[in-house]
């Protein structure tokens, strides 16, 4: 794993957009891996501001978001596909054909998830997966626990990532306990990883990360075994690692 040590999180905002452009430049019909979020929304800010004054096209590019809450139809302002559409590819030329996210309403909840797994695969993998962490090692909503061999699946949410998410409800009662999420395997086949940590609520997890053995207990740790894993992590993130070098 490559560790870029950024000032803060505007910072890391823009190396992560600079990253993800080079890619989409690199290769106009990339397929991304999207998620959701705090830590990403600054990433995305930079993305369609660089659209707008030096005209990066989208066009061709697929994405495939990590998760979506169960329960939340796309027109609901805490669904995922809301989260997407109003946080940036409302503000991109990307065909919205091409953007993937999980149904949150599926009538039929397992074969959701198989048809979600079929189609990443169908389009022959994602080529970068953007990701955040939970402050429990979470990835996409891939709780401890996990196995790493899971797919697409339903997930009950730990009640840290209820807790921690109710900042985007009006209470926390109204925040869905089940999730759809990739499995840490469909994370583990993208070819190659961008992992963003910011803050010092964080920097915990960033450290466990680096510094605990590979266990399904604490699932980002699996990322050790991927042979390409960028983290882009800022000072106040980075912080517990100093007290201990
Ligand atoms: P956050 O969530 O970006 O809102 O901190 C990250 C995560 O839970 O994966």
């Amino acid at each position: 794993m490559k560790i870029i040590e950024v000032k803060d999180y505007q910072q890391m905002s823009n190396k992560a957009a600079e990253y993800i452009i080079k890619k989409v430049i690199q290769n106009p019909s990339i397929k991304l891996g999207l998620a959701t979020g705090g830590t990403p929304v600054g990433t995305y800010k930079c993305l369609i501001d660089d659209h707008q004054k030096k005209g990066t096209s989208y066009q061709k590019v697929t994405t495939f978001n990590l998760d979506e809450y169960v329960g939340l139809p796309g027109e609901n302002k805490n669904s995922y596909r809301y989260f997407m559409n109003n946080q940036l590819f409302d503000y991109i030329d990307i065909n919205k054909a091409k953007t993937n996210v999980p149904s949150g309403i599926a009538a039929d909840f397992q074969e959701e998830c198989h048809r979600y797994e079929d189609l990443i695969n169908q389009h022959g993998g994602i080529d970068l997966q953007i990701l955040g962490i939970g402050s429990n090692g979470h990835i996409g909503f891939n709780e401890p626990g996990t196995s790493f061999a899971s797919k697409t699946h339903i997930v009950e949410l730990a009640s840290s990532t209820i807790q921690a998410n109710a900042r985007f409800f009006n209470k926390i009662e109204e925040v869905p306990t089940k999730a759809i999420t990739m499995g840490i395997s469909t994370i583990m086949k993208s070819k190659e990883i961008l992992l963003l940590v910011s803050g010092e609520k964080k920097s915990e997890a960033l450290f466990r990360l680096l510094n605990e053995e590979i266990s399904e207990n604490f699932p980002a740790s699996v990322l050790k075994n991927h042979p390409c894993v960028t983290i882009i992590a800022d000072k106040a993130a980075i912080a517990d690692l100093k007290v201990t070098t």
